[in-house]
């Protein structure tokens, strides 16, 4: 039974890589890092999103056989000067996915990714924003700079946040609106 079970999977391994659409091989070998589906600002990623890659993929490569070449070329060779998303300074940049995807892998796979639309301009501003945001308030919140908020260093920004907003009411009330 063992056995059979075994080699069933093999078999249904060594099938499926020539008959896997670029979607599903995309699954497979980059949607560990690459996350699929709505936008939305995960702390825990490690890579931009495939809807945010090919965002920023459609803005500079107008025909669908620019942005291939250069997923193509990318994977295989990724380098700082290549790279056009600009979260490769948040993430560092990609390692090499040669030896994780064959050549006609990765022309499926290139091709998934070249067709993909991408947010909206809308969305993207309003994704470029709560990024900002979230940053800006981490940093404000991570007093000792060390990358992690502490209970003490949460307590301590609410308190101050909440002194700032108070005086910022009665500047407000003072000066905005008497004339
Ligand atoms: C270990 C995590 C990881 C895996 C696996 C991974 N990537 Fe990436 N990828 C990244 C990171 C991080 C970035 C953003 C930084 C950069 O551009 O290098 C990125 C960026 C990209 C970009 C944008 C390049 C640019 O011009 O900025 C493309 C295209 C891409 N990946 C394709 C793929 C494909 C296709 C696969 C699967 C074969 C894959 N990636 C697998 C981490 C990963």
């Amino acid at each position: 039974m063992r056995k059979i079970t075994l080699s069933a999977i093999l078999i249904t391994g060594f099938l499926s890589a020539a008959n896997q659409s670029g979607e599903e091989l995309f699954k497979l070998k980059c949607a560990v890092c690459h996350k699929m589906g709505e936008p939305k600002q995960d702390p825990n990623a490690v890579a931009p999103m495939l809807i945010g890659v090919a965002t920023h993929l459609n803005e500079v490569f107008k025909s669908k056989e620019e942005r291939v070449k250069h997923i193509k070329e990318f994977v295989i060779n990724p380098t700082k000067e290549k790279a056009i998303c600009p979260s490769v300074k948040k993430f560092g940049l990609m390692p090499s996915q040669k030896g994780n995807v064959s050549k006609e892998e990765l022309a499926k796979i290139a091709e998934f990714m070249a067709e993909q639309k991408g947010m909206s301009q809308a969305t993207h501003k309003k994704m470029q924003e709560k990024g900002k945001t979230a940053e800006i308030m981490f940093k404000m919140m991570d007093s000792n700079g060390d990358g992690v908020v502490s209970k003490d260093e949460f307590i301590k920004f609410k308190e101050q946040r909440g002194n700032h907003q108070g005086k910022g009411m009665h500047k407000h009330q003072g000066k905005g609106c008497s004339k």
